[in-house]
């Protein structure tokens, strides 16, 4: 297939080796310096567009594609807001978009892992839960995207938690997310049950980006023909 990508930055380039690696064809390539080339002539020669920029050029970016009848795989994080507006614009052009803060397939079964941890231990509440993150010192975004998903799956399925908030718990219903930036650290994720008797702990390390970059391709691989707005559950655990 043919793919457009918008931001040609860490996670742009990995995608672009990834994408030519399973045969596809780099059709068009946007960073700040050319975005004048990122029109609806040019977006349609590509039967997928992959964005990967930044939180504030997201929305605007998505929309132009999804205008152009063009289906969107988005891997910005910190504009979950707006993506019902974008989401919108799906089905008046009759395109499809996925928006995931991790495309990892490691990442994806984590979150499965998640929800169901969480859910067994709404009755063993002398245990304290808590998520950490760790990312490069560049990543613009903290908690990040992955870490907010993981905590809001826990405020859903663990009645004794009702939100989740930056650094420290102001109360028993509040879940912390504690965010680090160390160097050169693609990214790692942890949740942890603390109790006096023993800790239960999972965790995802990316060793690269690579991991992001084969579940991004294989998402516009997914969307091609689609119509809506589709997640990375979709792409990896469809319903039979
Ligand atoms: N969902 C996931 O699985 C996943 C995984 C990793 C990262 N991310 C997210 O993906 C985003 C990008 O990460 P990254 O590590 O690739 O960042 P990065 O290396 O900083 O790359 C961002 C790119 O966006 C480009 N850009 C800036 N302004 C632009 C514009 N107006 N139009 C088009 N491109 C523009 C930059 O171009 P210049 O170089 O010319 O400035 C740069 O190439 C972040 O939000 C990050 O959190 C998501």
């Amino acid at each position: 297939m043919k793919i457009a990508l918008v931001g040609y930055g860490k996670m742009g380039k990995t995608i672009e080796r990834i994408a030519q690696s399973r045969g596809h064809e780099i059709v068009l390539t946007i960073g700040s310096k050319n975005t004048e080339d990122y029109i609806t002539e040019n977006i349609q020669k590509a039967d997928a567009v992959i964005e990967f920029t930044r939180p504030e050029l997201a929305l605007n970016n998505v929309s132009q594609s999804l205008k152009a009848g063009v289906p969107v795989v988005c891997g910005t994080t910190g504009w979950n807001e707006s993506v019902p507006q974008a989401a919108a614009l799906c089905a008046e052009h009759q395109t499809a978009l996925i928006q995931s803060s991790n495309f990892s397939i490691g990442v994806n079964i984590f979150f499965e892992l998640n929800k169901q941890l969480a859910q067994m231990m709404n009755h063993q509440d002398t245990y304290q839960v808590g998520v950490s993150e760790t990312h490069h010192t560049q990543k613009l975004d903290a908690p990040s995207g992955t870490a907010i998903t993981i905590a809001e799956q826990i405020v859903q399925q663990l009645e004794r938690k009702n939100k989740w908030v930056k650094e420290e718990a102001h109360n028993d219903e509040e879940l912390a997310i504690q965010a680090f930036r160390v160097d050169e650290v693609p990214g790692i994720h942890v949740v942890t049950y603390h109790s006096e008797i023993d800790d239960i702990e999972i965790k995802h390390t990316a060793h690269n980006r690579d991991g992001f970059a084969l579940g991004a391709v294989l998402a516009a691989e997914f969307l091609v023909g689609k119509q809506g707005l589709y997640t990375m559950q979709d792409v990896l655990f469809p319903r039979k």
